[in-house]
Parts: structure tokens; C-alpha cells; sequence
């Protein structure tokens, strides 16, 4: 599995390994932990080099020349799922060696599709699901149908977050690309066409650009793109010229790289829960503890930093609200130094977006030399932490490369939910409707796209607050959590002071501090507690400070209350409202920095991973 990996292929007159290589290159900046290229140079053999770690490695095969090729594919993976190794690396064979296949996402039911083709003889050389596409579509081939034909039945028979490059021994001139959900842009030049999965890696060949639809599939030759749909009939496109320069594609054309994984959050949602919801109604996770463990934990502790320790505050809520699983958080740099009173039965997760964060790791090394069960929520595999933990159920979040944290956030609170429907499925706890919240899952994507939308109305609330000195935020229950993070994002990116608490304890303090043109942000997405902080808004106002609450589109409590309101799509668990909440405040965040004309994707003086203490 493997989603947001570098996809690049090229048919045309120049060296074809040597662009691909070359367009590998420039998506680096993403991050990647091996490498493959898949060629044909004219004797019907599909050539694949392929390494683990970085480019430089698979370069050096290419030491003594590149070989002569008018037809190659290429892919950089960054794992989700499997180590990055030479034999996990993609190109992946069919059974036959017909085909090569590079591939980026996530395939659902791979392993039903696998267990069919096993039935009909085929052997698997590697575990990943890769593999099992290429299979499917070399059986179809082997059937005699064109590679295109093929592979449109194969992406009908799939189902998941994907996109494919296929290229065939058998059909020479051309290749065949296909998408559902995962970015996939072909490139038409003169007498050459590509295919990559973000344009940087085709700019320096062509400007001409044909972004490819969910569910099309497209075949490439030297002279242009075919594109269908999954059925074969044509389907139109329109070609555009892309004038950004490098540094703005490799932004996907956002300013940047805050804004762009902002804006990805929609198809992370799709990629963290891949495979993890079933037809049934049920959560799947693999490779946790069994069952008898999660029957006898009887206390967690979450421990992590920054962000992730604020995803942490919502798996509390989840666990305890839920569950009744008794949960502590605790700042990593305290629990390692705070001689934390550990029993035997507790479980230890850890939340780490990079899984290199020196006092989570230290933290963790210290449950294991007391004998702790520990768990990981990570979202780079092969780090320290997810190889460390005794489990790990990554975010598959992709590359997040913006320091203030964003898509990781929402990508944690997400398999937060997740492991405590988990837990309520083993434990068969009456009264918690699993398949009700699967569902509200299942629409928490569109949900997040449909906030995306909220964007002008944040922005013109950012230049309407962006002189006040002070803001608070402030909510109740998970709304307070996220009023947190929503803090911490305006102080990372934008260097506004903040304050940050709990609504029902502006009385006890902070309420000393509203002046006239403070601003209060309120989540209130809530309902149960939505009166309670109606009154903590009329507290604000009677000093003079300024109110933008946040609720669901659901209410209209709070109309014409508050000075501002942003309604974000209301979905039936409360959880999830509150933490769709936290994107119209990341943009509000983003576009304060931008107003005040900050170092947006470097705050000063912070760090994307904090490897010291
Ligand atoms: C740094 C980053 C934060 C992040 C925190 C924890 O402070 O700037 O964005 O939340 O570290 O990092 P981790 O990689 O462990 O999630």
C-alpha cells in the first residue's frame, strides 16, 4: 500500500529511463523511501531496476550509461504498509512478465482478488496489493485484450483510492494510465507523451497538461492520450497550459505547502480509512492486538507532542466518553521525566506524525523497559517509533511537509476513531452504534470537501481580524480540544498571542484579559453544551471583545449572537463535527500569517521534527 508516492512515465524520442529518473527527482521534495523504473528497449523483455532508499541508490545502476529506451514508467514509494525494501519497491510483474506496474493508493479488497487469482495458480512474489493489480491485469492481457481493455477491467473489479501505469512487452508503443482518487496528470508534447502524479515532474517537457478524472482511463503513444472511461467510451478532456513556475507546482499550484495539505485533507480522510471500514458496516484494522488484549486493557495513556498531543486530547474524550476506558495524555517531554505510575494492564499509544520526535521516542523506550504494551499512530513508516512500538496503525496521511501540522492531525483524530470503534467491536458494547458512526465516516470526505468551500468567507474574516492582539479559543468538551489546536496554529504560523481554554473556565482567569478588539473564536459545534456557551459569549461581549463562532449547519442558535459564524456540514457524531471544525480555523490561521506576511511553511525558530530534547 502506498499512497502519495511519485508517479512518472514517458513514451517519445529522448532516452526515456533518463526523464523518468529525472522527473523522480523532481518530486523529492516530497519524500520517498525506494524507487523503481520498469523500460522496454525493443528485445520484449520488461527491464525493472529498483531500489531501497534514496535516488542516489538507484542511480548508481544507471552509472555506466542509461540504456537506449523510448518507453519507460517510474515510481518513488513512500510506505504506508510494508517495509521499504528492493522486493516492495515498485515495478511490480504480472504472473506471466507481460506487464510492469507502478502504483500509487490504495486497493480495498485486494487480498478477496488475490485469494481468486492464488485459486487459478498464480504465485505472489512480494505482500502488497500492487502486486495483485498487476496480476489481474496480465490475466486479462494474457486473455488477449489490448492493455487498455485490460486494465479498464481490472480498475472495475478494484475498489479503493488509486491511480496505475501499466506498460506492456507485448504492446511496444504505448502505455496506459488510470485513476480513481489519486493524483494523475498526463503531459502531451511533440512526439512524446508522460504521465506523472504532480506536475513539477513535467514541467521542464511540456506545459501542456491533461488532468486526469476518477475512474478514466488514459493510453499513451508518441502522438497523444487517449482517454475513456471505464467502460471504453471516449471520454472528453480539456487540455490546459500550466504557467506556474517550479517552486509553485511543487505546491500543486498553492502558495503554499500549509494551504496545499490543507486542501488535501478530503482525499487523506479517503486514504486513512482505505480498507478499514467493511461492507458490514464494521471497522477493520489489521495487524493490532488480539482480542483477549484489548479485553484486558483497563487504562491508556497517550503521549506525544505538539499536534499530535492535541489528537491525543481527543482520543481521551473518544475513549472515555465511548468506551469508559479510563485515558490520560500526556506531553511526552513530562511522562518521560514524571515517573508515570504504569499497570500492568495499561496500554501506551503514541502519536507521532514523524515517529522521530526525540522525547516521544524516549518516552516510548521507557514503557518497553517496563514491559508496557505499546501502540503507535504514525505517519512515517520506518521511523523509529513505528518500528519500535510492539503495534502500529498507521494515518497514511502522505507527506505532510509544511511545519505546522495540518492533514496529520486530521489523519490522527481519524484512527483515534477508528481504534475505539475497534475496541467496541471486540468488547460487543451494547449501546454503541458502530454501524451508525461507520457511516458518518464514510461521508466525513465529502463533509471535508465541502468545507473547503467555507475558504473566502474565512479569508475575508482574517483581514477583518487580522489587528487583534489577542484571540481566544475557546469550546466545551471536544470542541475545547480542538480549540487548542486551532490556537496553536495561529501562533505557529501567524505569531498571534493566544489563549486557549476550556469555555466554562473564562471566569476563573481569562476573562481578566478581554479588552475591547480581543477576538473570541467559540467552537460550538456541540449542541448539548451550545446554551452554556451562549452565555460565555455574552461574557466576551460585554467587554468589548469580538465573537466568530463555529458550529454546524444545523444550528442557527447563534446567528445574529455572535459578531461572525462559520457552519461547517453537520454529521451525527459529535466527534467528527468538532473535528471538522479545525479546518476553517487552519485557514483562518494560514490567512492571518499571510496578511502579516509571515514565514508560512517555516515558522521561525520551529521545526517540522524535533529530534532533540
Ligand atoms: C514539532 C512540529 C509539530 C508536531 C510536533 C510533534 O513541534 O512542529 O507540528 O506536532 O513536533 O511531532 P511528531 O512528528 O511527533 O508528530
Amino acid at each position: 500500500m502506498a499512497p502519495m508516492c511519485g508517479i512518472a512515465g514517458y513514451i517519445g524520442p529522448r532516452k526515456a529511463v533518463d526523464v523518468v529518473f529525472d522527473q523522480l527527482k523532481r518530486l523529492e521534495y516530497r519524500g520517498y523511501d525506494s524507487a523503481g523504473i520498469a523500460y522496454l528497449n525493443g528485445d520484449s523483455t520488461i527491464h525493472v531496476l529498483k531500489r531501497a532508499g534514496k535516488l542516489t541508490e538507484l542511480g548508481k545502476l544507471l552509472e555506466d550509461g542509461s540504456p537506449d529506451s523510448g518507453l519507460a514508467i517510474a515510481h518513488s514509494r513512500w510506505a504506508t504498509h510494508g517495509a521499504p525494501t528492493d522486493l516492495n519497491a515498485h515495478p511490480h510483474f504480472d504472473q506471466f512478465g507481460d506487464i510492469a506496474l507502478i502504483h500509487n493508493g490504495i486497493i480495498e479488497n485486494y487480498l478477496e482478488v488475490k485469494a481468486e487469482l492464488m485459486a487459478e495458480g498464480h504465485v505472489f512474489r512480494s505482500e502488497t496489493d500492487t502486486e495483485v493489480a498487476a496480476h489481474l491485469i496480465g490475466r486479462e492481457h494474457a486473455s488477449g485484450l489490448t492493455l487498455e481493455e485490460s486494465v479498464r477491467r481490472a480498475v472495475r473489479r478494484l475498489r479503493g483510492a488509486f491511480a496505475f501505469v501499466v506498460l506492456s512487452r507485448r504492446e511496444p508503443e504505448k502505455f496506459v494510465a488510470a485513476r480513481n482518487a489519486s493524483p494523475l496528470i498526463v503531459g502531451l508534447g511533440e512526439g512524446e507523451s508522460m504521465v506523472a502524479s504532480d506536475v513539477p515532474a513535467l514541467l521542464p517537457y511540456t506545459r501542456k497538461v491533461v488532468i486526469i478524472e476518477d475512474d478514466r482511463v488514459a493510453m499513451l503513444t508518441r502522438d497523444g492520450v487517449v482517454v475513456t472511461d471505464l467502460e471504453g467510451r471516449p471520454a472528453p478532456y480539456e487540455p490546459m497550459t500550466i504557467d506556474w513556475d517550479v517552486e509553485a507546482a511543487e505546491k500543486g499550484g498553492y502558495e503554499h505547502f500549509m494551504l496545499k495539505e490543507i486542501h488535501e485533507q478530503p482525499l487523506v480522510v479517503r486514504q486513512c480509512l482505505a480498507g478499514r471500514l467493511d461492507e458490514a458496516g464494521r471497522v477493520r484494522l489489521e495487524q493490532v492486538f488480539s482480542d483477549h488484549v484489548w479485553q484486558e486493557i483497563d487504562r491508556v495513556n497517550i503521549i506525544a507532542c505538539g499536534t499530535a498531543y492535541h489528537a491525543g486530547l481527543l482520543g481521551k474524550y473518544l475513549l472515555e466518553m465511548m468506551l469508559r476506558l479510563p485515558t490520560d495524555v500526556f506531553y511526552s517531554s513530562e511522562f518521560r521525566y514524571g515517573d508515570p505510575l504504569l499497570s500492568d494492564r495499561s496500554l501506551a499509544v503514541f502519536i507521532s506524525q514523524s515517529g522521530e520526535t526525540a522525547d516521544s521516542l524516549a518516552a516510548l523506550r521507557l514503557c518497553k523497559s517496563r514491559r508496557i504494551r505499546t501502540l503507535g499512530i504514525v505517519n512515517v513508516v520506518g521511523s523509529s517509533i513505528a518500528r519500535e512500538c510492539d503495534r502500529v496503525l498507521f494515518t497514511q496521511a502522505g507527506p505532510e511537509i509544511s511545519v505546522a501540522s495540518t492533514k496529520a492531525y486530521v489523519a490522527q483524530s481519524l484512527v483515534l476513531q477508528l481504534l475505539a470503534l475497534y475496541i467496541a467491536q471486540v468488547r460487543e458494547m451494547p449501546g454503541i452504534r458502530v454501524g451508525e458512526l461507520v457511516q458518518d465516516l464514510r461521508e466525513f470526505e465529502s463533509r471535508m470537501d465541502r468545507c473547503l468551500i467555507l475558504e473566502p468567507q474565512v479569508q475575508e474574516l482574517a483581514e477583518r481580524f487580522v489587528g487583534a492582539p489577542l484571540v481566544f479559543f475557546l469550546g466545551r468538551n471536544a470542541d475545547a480540544h480542538v480549540a487548542r489546536e486551532a490556537a496553536l496554529k495561529l501562533k505557529e504560523v501567524a505569531y498571534v498571542p493566544t489563549q486557549e481554554s476550556p469555555a466554562g473556565e473564562l471566569k476563573h482567569g481569562p476573562l481578566a484579559l478581554i479588552e475591547p478588539g480581543t477576538l473570541a473564536v467559540f467552537g460550538a459545534t456541540d449542541p448539548e453544551v451550545r446554551e452554556k456557551l451562549a452565555s460565555n459569549i455574552r461574557e466576551v461581549q460585554a467587554r468589548g471583545g469580538f465573537v466568530l463562532a463555529v458550529t454546524t449547519d444545523d444550528d442557527t442558535s447563534l446567528d445574529g449572537v455572535s459578531e461572525a459564524v462559520i457552519k461547517v456540514p453537520a454529521g451525527r457524531s459529535s466527534y467528527l463535527n468538532a473535528l471538522l471544525s479545525v479546518v476553517p480555523l487552519q485557514m483562518f490561521a494560514y490567512h492571518v500569517a499571510r496578511l502579516r506576511g509571515c514565514e508560512i511553511d517555516q515558522p521561525r525558530n520551529l521545526a517540522k521534527s524535533v529530534t532533540v530534547e
